[in-house]
């Protein structure tokens, strides 16, 4: 029997309406694998706990996770509270604290379900999104508002390190030798003239040196519209923090819905714990209506069981998810169904 120790983060919105469908799977997977999962849920790390105490989670927020084997976390954000204040406050300080510097959002469009577009076909999307997630675009340091003078005016800065752009490269060709696939770098060297010509100029260095790995680049605008127009050609697509940020949630899209994308947040030196999530937010469009997908956190628990060392466990995950949509028309309403999250947990765990 191997026991691990998870640390759950239900958040906001719809966030505690999908981890609770992704906990059902993962005893339900547990049992037929010997694994036990010892849960320590932080439900009150939410805007809530914002409007009541000032602040997002506890000070020694990171400090009560950092023993943890994983962390998986729901969603982040209300009306009520400034996204940049709620974001900053809980998911982005623990993906930067635990050196979380790869999101692994990996992409694939099921049989049985519909997808906007054309030529998405189940079996021949099958794609990766390697995104750099502790710097970039984000970045707090650097730059200001500047109010009140006639030249009002914000400045944001991108902060792209040699180390830190390196270490997400080598990762995403890694991964690509792994898939016996290829590497496509999302760029925009046109338009920005110091990030992405060194993004694209360390891209070259590490694609050396990894030779047997086929890569092209192309920029973010065509690449998107290629999103679209041709998903089935794409493998492991890296991108920035930002760009990597819009491409999951149009890959998400191609393949059907929001609802349905996982992502990983790891540190892959395991020095700390990673922290597996749903690629969605809290959605408060369809919050308290028992309506969410629950597709994209079960998908994060899968990707949670891969990384904590059960590859079939984590394949008997997306096997069931594969079968229900396949096999049987209960869906939730962003896929064309009518069924509630409870409904459609229901059915797939017949399956586990
Ligand atoms: P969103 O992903 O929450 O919602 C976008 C649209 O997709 C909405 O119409 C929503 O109803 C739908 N949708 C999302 N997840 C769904 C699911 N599981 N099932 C069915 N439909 C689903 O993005 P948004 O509206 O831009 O953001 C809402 C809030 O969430 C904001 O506060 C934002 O900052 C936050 N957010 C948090 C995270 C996170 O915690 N990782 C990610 C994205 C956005
Ligand atoms: C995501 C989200 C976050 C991000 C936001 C809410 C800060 O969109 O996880 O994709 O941009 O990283
Ligand atoms: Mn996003």
């Amino acid at each position: 029997m191997t026991n691990h120790r998870i640390a759950l983060v239900p958040g906001d919105g719809i966030g505690p309406e999908v981890l609770p469908p992704a906990r059902q799977v993962l005893d339900a997977v547990g049992r037929r694998h010997g694994i036990t999962f010892h849960y320590t849920s932080y439900d009150d790390w939410s805007c809530e706990r914002h409007r009541r105490e000032g602040a997002m989670m506890p000070e020694d927020g990171l400090d009560r996770l950092r023993d943890r084997d994983a962390i998986l976390l729901g969603a982040v954000g209300h009306p009520d509270v400034p996204d940049h204040v709620s974001l900053w406050g809980l998911l982005i300080p623990i993906r930067r604290g635990f050196r979380q510097y790869v999101n692994l959002r990996p992409v694939r469009v099921f049989e049985g379900v519909d997808s906007p577009v054309r030529g998405a076909r189940a079996g021949e999307v099958d794609l990766v999104v390697v995104r750099e997630n502790t710097e970039g675009e984000y970045s707090r340091a650097g730059g200001r508002l500047h109010r009140g003078l006639p030249g009002e005016k914000a400045v944001q800065e991108a902060v792209f390190t040699r180390a830190g752009v390196t270490r997400v490269l080598d990762y995403a060709f890694g991964l690509a030798a792994a898939r016996g696939g290829r590497v496509t770098s999302a760029t925009k060297s046109n338009g920005l003239v110091h990030t992405m010509p060194f993004w694209d100029e360390l891209v070259a260095e590490r694609a050396a040196a990894h030779p047997g790995v086929p890569w092209e680049k192309e920029h973010i605008d065509a690449l998107a519209a290629k999103f679209v127009l041709e998903p089935a050609r794409y493998d492991v697509v890296v991108a920035s923090n930002l760009f990597g940020d819009i491409l999951s949630d149009l890959a998400a899209a191609v393949a059907g819905s929001i609802g349905i994308a996982p992502a990983a947040n790891l540190n892959p030196e395991r020095a700390f714990p990673s922290m597996f999530e749903p690629v969605h937010g809290s959605a408060p469009d369809i919050a308290g209506r028992g309506i969410a997908n629950p597709l994209g956190a079960i998908g994060a628990a899968a990707l949670m069981l891969d990384h904590l060392g059960h590859p079939a466990a984590a394949k008997d995950v997306t096997d069931a998810v594969a079968a229900v949509l396949a096999t049987s028309d209960v869906r939730t309403p962003d896929l064309g169904g009518s069924a509630t999250t409870g409904q459609f947990t229901e059915k797939l765990l017949t399956l586990l």
